[in-house]
């Protein structure tokens, strides 16, 4: 009988060397040029080359500007589902994959595909959190002219992303929900690949957006999920039809990975809220927490994203009830606290949430006037992002450091009527050719009628 054994495993080391053998023979024929040109010919890449392409951008192995090459070639020429399949498995598998089953059968996340003024997450996970929903969210930064999560939480004073997956599970265990960056090893491909594609003008495409967001929820341990799939002038898929496509592709790649996923469609023409800008939509939040201001289109986004997340979880079928329950646990002050302990136990100051005052304030703060009586017509969230970026909420080189204080705060928003001299906007900028030159844009993109 050992001796059956013994040679059992003689056979299977053999075989696995002759594998082994075999992989490294198509590692070593392959060669980054040659898969470039590939993709940029229109070409089908194989299993074997895309997962080379990852590993080898992951470890360093492939340069920037090669990558970049690739990942523009994508954009242009797009990918099959196949390929799909096998760049969002490769890069969910590119470092560790988070097992979160020990915070019972029902783990939720949700994710949004970006917005300008997109402050859902901060609001809607401590609201759940206080119903009962365990959260532990991995959220990005910001990407082209939209804002990120991270960012927005770490214009609090103190408030610390960076957590090791032990502590992250920790947190949960303690209180209920963590909100951290991507900065344990969970999809490092996609951390790197995001970045990159920021820099050179490559977020808008399905393919590469569905395998960002799909590595990093496969890779971050929840099975179940709510996407919030933003379509309009302020996100990136300008028309209902390509959000269903890109939600489409999303789900499927879910159920590739048993992730159950509920996609909801949010309409982005104008900014969510008023406030686009780090600090200005943490102030935003906190306000909206603290049951003082809950501008309509916010709050109809945060109440239907939280009440499917209800669902899912398994604590209540009708969603309606699921509102209900959400708008008790602001009104009670539960969902204010539950952020403030998150903030408080991620090392951030919670003075500034007992207080917003305490916020440091940007230099120069413009009003923005109507020329005109008039209703309005548009506020474009694409353009709105855009000035806010060039104000310095934003990044336009990777290395370009975030100022947190600047942005732009909507006082009207579209089908507002206003009258001649009325305040359509504030400007919040720490240098005064930009905040004029900020006004003068925010006069363009205000249409009245
Ligand atoms: N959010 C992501 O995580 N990735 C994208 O590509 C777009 C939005």
């Amino acid at each position: 009988m050992g001796h059956v054994l013994y040679i059992e495993e003689v056979l299977l080391k053999i075989l696995f060397k002759e594998e082994f053998i075999l992989l490294n023979k198509i590692r070593k024929s392959m060669n980054i040029l040659d898969i470039i040109a590939k993709k940029r010919d229109g070409k089908k890449l194989s299993k074997e080359e895309i997962e080379y392409f990852v590993r080898g951008y992951t470890s360093g192995e492939v340069a920037d500007y090669q990558a970049a090459a690739l990942i523009m070639a994508v954009y242009i020429k797009g990918m099959t589902d196949e390929e799909l399949f096998n760049l969002t498995f490769s890069m969910a598998n590119s470092g560790d994959v988070l097992d979160l089953s020990e915070f019972g059968e029902a783990v939720v996340d949700k994710h949004s595909t970006g917005g300008v003024g997109d402050k859902v997450s901060i609001i809607v996970l401590p609201i759940v959190a206080s119903c009962g929903v365990p959260v532990a969210k991995m959220s990005g930064r910001g990407l082209g002219f939209t804002g990120g999560t991270v960012d927005k939480l770490e214009a609090i004073p103190g408030f610390n992303t960076n957590v090791d997956i032990e502590k992250f599970k920790e947190y949960v265990h303690k209180i209920g929900i963590s909100m951290i960056g991507q900065t344990m090893n969970l999809a490092p491909a996609d951390k790197k690949i995001y970045v990159l594609r920021d820099t050179i003008n490559c977020v808008d495409n399905i393919p590469l957006i569905a395998s960002s967001i799909m590595s990093k929820k496969i890779a971050s341990g929840a099975n179940k999920i709510v996407l919030e799939v933003t379509y309009g002038k302020g996100a990136f898929m300008k028309n209902i039809e390509d959000a269903k496509l890109l939600a489409n592709k999303m789900e499927k790649l879910g159920g590739y990975a048993n992730l159950e996923v509920k996609s909801i469609f949010t309409p982005m023409d104008e900014p969510i809220g008023y406030a686009v800008g780090n600090t200005l939509e943490i102030i935003e939040a906190i306000n909206f927490l603290k049951g003082k201001d809950m501008p309509s289109d916010l709050k109809g986004i945060v109440l239907e994203i939280g009440s499917q997340m209800i669902k899912l979880a398994g604590l209540g079928e009708n969603l309606d009830e699921n509102k209900e329950k959400m708008l008790k646990c602001i009104e009670n002050g539960l969902a204010f606290e539950k952020f403030k302990e998150m903030v408080g136990n991620q090392q951030g100051d919670t003075k500034y949430l007992d207080n917003i005052d305490e916020f440091e304030k940007a230099k120069y703060i413009l009003e923005v006037k109507s020329k005109k009586v008039g209703v309005i017509n548009d506020i474009n969230a694409e353009d709105i992002g855009k000035v806010a970026c060039y104000l310095g909420a934003g990044r336009i080189k990777k290395e370009d450091i975030i100022d947190m204080s600047v942005g732009v705060v909507l006082n009207k928003k579209v089908h507002d009527f206003v009258q001649e001299e009325d305040v359509l906007a504030f400007v919040y900028a720490n240098n005064e050719e930009k905040a004029n030159r900020a006004v003068h844009e925010l006069e363009k993109i205000f249409i009245i009628e």
